[in-house]
């Protein structure tokens, strides 16, 4: 008998006694759900329940769960070569092949890759590589990076540091020096009637300006801010933010750890506002989360620096699981499920079909906002639509209510800010989510909302 067969409370029990989860307390799981399968956009739990998986888990499955192909990809490398290193004078096949699929569906300017096991790992080597670049090119002052209120960027030291969600800080400080934020394009809660998407790259450039271009090696943003509420840029901010990187000499580093593979309608999201970075941090979607797996994405320029190197210059960011066989196995099996299915064109029109539905939604007096691109969507609450006064807490009552109705998803807590903002409810199903599901997503949320408020 295998501990998937222990009754539920027993697994309950032991859970509460032996694992401590990331965002832990006890209080979480007095009732916690146990997962024990995943099929399409549905999770089952070990009472025989049903979810819609309206996170798409941690925004990650973007293929959807179950898919053999992948499982059968693992088996087949871990079979052949389960692991072997990439380190200097290393390699082998399904990292090779991955780095250059990836390279193909990146930007034109996109050159290499260097893989890591997530998210933050993946942050934390963009930064180390845009200081590199700077010293390789005899500008070693160039080591401050600037990052967004309400970015997330992962909870390793550094880019906990990137990350402006005062949550994730509070109890782990001090901060790593030399990271600064500045104000997000937050349209909904943008101060008078400016563009947002101006005033918040112009921000940027007060603080390069304020600490010294020669001080500031990168400026990392998400496409779409994911965790701090799906907040959508307006069109004007990336093609301003990379005029002004480009005018400071400072590289731009897209965190597109939600927005790759899909997610916003296209492969890569800067694309929506024809903007090229410098860097790319991913991870999540490009394996759908069936294997950890991210890295970094590296542009021509500046993958030149690093490939003329001398050798006592050289690029030393070892990492054990770097180009991890059996993850990059699982990878390509996962852009072959992407292309072949097209997902990226169907997220842009099933995203637009879910933002529709939760449009629909503003009829609440409760609703403030609701946004969107691709398949990745928020609604923001408020106290009343006339003051766009923050409600607080009524965010964690709606997801309570969501999970009564079978649907999981995840709310940004009102956060003071600035800007101050509300529980903001996130959706972000998988790419392949059934029309009639995200109709029902929708309709459990109007549902829950109406019960909670
Ligand atoms: C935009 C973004 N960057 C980085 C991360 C961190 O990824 P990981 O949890 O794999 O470290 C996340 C995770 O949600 C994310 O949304």
């Amino acid at each position: 008998m295998n501990d998937l067969a222990l009754p539920a409370d027993a697994l309950l029990a032991a859970d509460q006694r032996h694992l401590i989860h990331p965002l832990h307390h006890p209080n979480d799981h007095a009732h916690a759900r146990i997962f024990t399968e995943g099929r399409g956009a549905m999770l089952r739990t070990n009472d025989g329940r049903e979810f819609i998986d309206g996170l798409s888990c941690l925004w990650n499955v973007n293929i959807g769960h179950g898919r053999k192909e992948l499982a059968d990809a693992a088996q087949k490398q871990m079979a052949q070569l389960a692991y072997a290193s990439a380190y200097a004078g290393f390699s082998n096949e399904p990292a090779i092949r991955l780095a250059e699929r990836i390279v193909a569906h990146a930007y034109p300017s996109s050159r290499a890759v260097y893989f890591t096991t997530s998210g933050a790992e993946s942050n934390e080597s963009a930064f180390k590589f845009a200081r590199y670049h700077w010293k390789r090119l005899g500008r070693p002052t160039k080591v401050k990076i600037i990052s967004r209120v309400y970015g997330y960027h992962g909870v390793t030291l550094a880019a906990m540091s990137a990350t402006s969600l005062p949550g994730y800080q509070k109890m782990f400080g001090p901060l790593v020096p030399e990271f600064l934020q500045v104000a997000p394009p937050y349209p909904y809660r943008w101060p008078g009637n400016g563009d947002a998407g101006l005033g918040a790259a112009d921000a940027v450039e007060e603080a390069i300006v304020a600490h010294g271009a020669d001080s500031i090696a990168a400026v990392i943003a998400e496409p779409v801010m994911g965790a701090g509420g799906v907040i959508v840029p307006p069109p004007t901010y990336f093609p301003r933010l990379r005029e002004i990187c480009d005018r400071h000499d400072v590289l731009l580093i897209a965190d597109e750890v939600i927005t790759g593979f899909g997610r916003t309608g296209r492969w890569f999201a800067l694309g929506h506002w024809g903007v090229e970075p410098d860097l790319v941090s991913f991870a999540k979607g490009v394996t759908s989360g069936y294997l950890p797996l991210g890295g970094v994405i590296v542009s021509k320029r500046v993958h030149d620096v690093i490939e003329a190197a001398p050798p006592d210059e050289k690029f030393m960011h070892a990492a054990t699981y770097s180009g991890h066989p059996t993850c990059c196995a699982v990878g390509l099996a996962n852009i072959g499920v992407i292309e072949q299915e097209g997902l990226p064109e169907r997220a842009a029109v099933m995203g637009k079909r879910l933002l529709e539905g939760l449009e629909t939604l503003r009829s609440l007096p409760v609703v403030g906002d609701v946004r969107g691109l691709g398949m990745m969507a928020a609604v923001e609450l408020v106290e009343d639509q006339g003051s766009r006064k923050p409600a607080s807490g009524l965010g964690a009552k709606v997801v309570a209510e969501c999970g009564k109705r079978g649907l999981i998803i995840r709310q940004r807590g009102a956060s003071a800010g600035p800007p101050a903002s509300g529980d903001s409810l996130c959706f972000a199903p998988p790419l392949m989510t059934p029309e009639a599901t995200l109709d029902r997503i929708v309709q459990i949320v109007g549902e829950s909302i109406a019960a909670a408020a």
